[in-house]
């Protein structure tokens, strides 16, 4: 009997140090796994503050304005580092892509964009080496191919689509037929990019890269320029203005006409440009100050005496909404969403002022 027990409570021991030994060994194979619950590494903490608004906690996107998937297999197979810092130290003017880098008055460094390129690279795949692909398709077949397959989705060359802009200047300066082609075959799985490869032939992909990689030349990246916002901004707007008669659908989002109104009736307004301060230099509403999404503790600055502060950003209410949600819990009454964003303001014509700004007469730049 109680040879029987000790093996009884042997064996019970051996399950549980087998147990333990297994466990041990699967930490020591595969410490990503095991450590889910470790605290995130550098790349991914950037990642949280500055990017998950749009593309989600774990970079599959759809968070805000149809950001696209940053981990799809496809995309990491095609897009090297240097592509995914590109897109991140520059991004895609006119959409509400900022450029995140400091030469453009964005947030951040070379090492931490190289971080953040990391901590997406630990999501899939490696990238490809690409084949050298020449540009040999017919673009004027393309053109017809792509309003036929690609243009209600991705839009046209003045008028974005739900689907990335594949007419924007930086990214177009980025991607290589190669990547285009790739894209075009194989899709982007599991988002609704379909691939092609069934559908058309090879030689109509490539008269699709040749009319894409046609219009690059006739789009201009913006002109790098002396990426600063100044310190000394004011807050207020016309500080000694009447209050500006507002009202908001929801409780919450102000109509862009109404916010026009009140800077042509010189009424007392606090605006605040949400996005990165790049977005800002580029183009802004003319008094506006930027506090960004992902810098809300600047929000100190900001007098909580019953002036109304509206916010505004390109997505168009993501990192808006943010803020005033953080006003709101800073018991400011006054606070509103610009309901259209950005976009909608500078395709309206309404007033703007920054480096992009055309002295006068230009026609509207493409927007959503
Ligand atoms: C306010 C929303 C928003 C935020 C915040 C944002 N993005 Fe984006 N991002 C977008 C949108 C929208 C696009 C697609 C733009 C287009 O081409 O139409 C995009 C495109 C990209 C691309 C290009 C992808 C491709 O397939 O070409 C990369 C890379 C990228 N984002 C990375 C980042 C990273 C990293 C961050 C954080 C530092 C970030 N984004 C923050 C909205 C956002
Ligand atoms: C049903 C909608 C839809 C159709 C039709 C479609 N696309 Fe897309 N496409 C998308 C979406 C959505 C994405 C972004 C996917 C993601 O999240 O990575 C995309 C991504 C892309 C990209 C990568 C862009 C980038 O920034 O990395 C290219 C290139 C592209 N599509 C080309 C085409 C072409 C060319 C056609 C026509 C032959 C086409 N697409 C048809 C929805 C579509």
């Amino acid at each position: 009997m109680r040879a029987v027990m000790s093996r009884a409570t042997l064996s019970r021991r051996w399950r549980w140090l087998s147990a333990l030994l297994a466990l041990v060994v699967q930490i020591w194979l595969n410490p990503g796994e095991a450590a889910a619950d470790a605290p995130p590494g550098p790349g991914q903490q950037l990642y949280q503050r500055y990017c998950q608004l749009c593309h989600a906690p774990d970079g599959s996107g759809y968070a805000a304005d149809n950001a696209p998937s940053l981990v799809s297999p496809e995309f990491l197979a095609s897009a090297d580092d240097e592509f995914l810092a590109r897109g991140i130290r520059l991004g895609r003017p006119n959409t509400a892509m900022a450029a995140y880098g400091k030469e453009r008055g964005g947030p951040l460094s070379d090492k931490e964009i190289r971080q953040i390129v990391s901590f997406l690279r630990k999501q899939g795949p490696a990238a490809k080496k690409l084949p050298d692909v020449k540009v040999t398709g017919d673009a004027s077949r393309g053109k017809a191919l792509y309003r036929r397959e690609c243009q209600s989705c991705h839009g046209n060359p003045r008028r974005a689509g739900n689907a990335p802009h594949l007419y924007n200047a930086e990214f177009l300066a980025a991607a290589s037929p190669a990547f285009l082609q790739h894209a075009i075959r194989k899709g982007r799985p599991p988002t609704k990019m379909p691939g092609f490869e069934q559908k058309l032939s090879a030689s109509e992909i490539d008269d699709i890269v040749a009319w894409l990689h046609s219009t690059r030349t006739r789009t201009r990246a913006l002109p790098p320029g002396k990426a600063v916002v100044p310190s000394d901004l004011p807050l207020v707007i016309h500080p000694k203005g009447a209050a500006p008669e507002l009202t908001l659908r929801e409780g919450r989002f102000v109509p862009a006409e109404q916010v026009r109104r009140a800077l042509a009736e010189k009424r007392r307004i606090i605006i605040i440009d949400a996005r990165s301060p790049s977005d800002w230099i580029q183009f802004h509403i003319p008094g506006s100050v930027p506090i960004p999404y992902y810098d809300t503790a600047q929000l100190d600055r900001v007098p909580n005496d019953g002036t109304w502060v509206v916010a505004y950003c390109a997505c168009p209410h993501h990192a808006s909404g943010e803020v005033v949600d953080a006003l709101r819990k800073r018991g400011f009454q006054n606070t509103a969403v610009l309901d259209e964003g950005i976009l909608f303001w500078r395709q309206q014509g309404f007033p703007l002022a920054g480096e992009a700004v055309e002295p006068k007469g230009a026609a509207p730049p493409p927007a959503r």
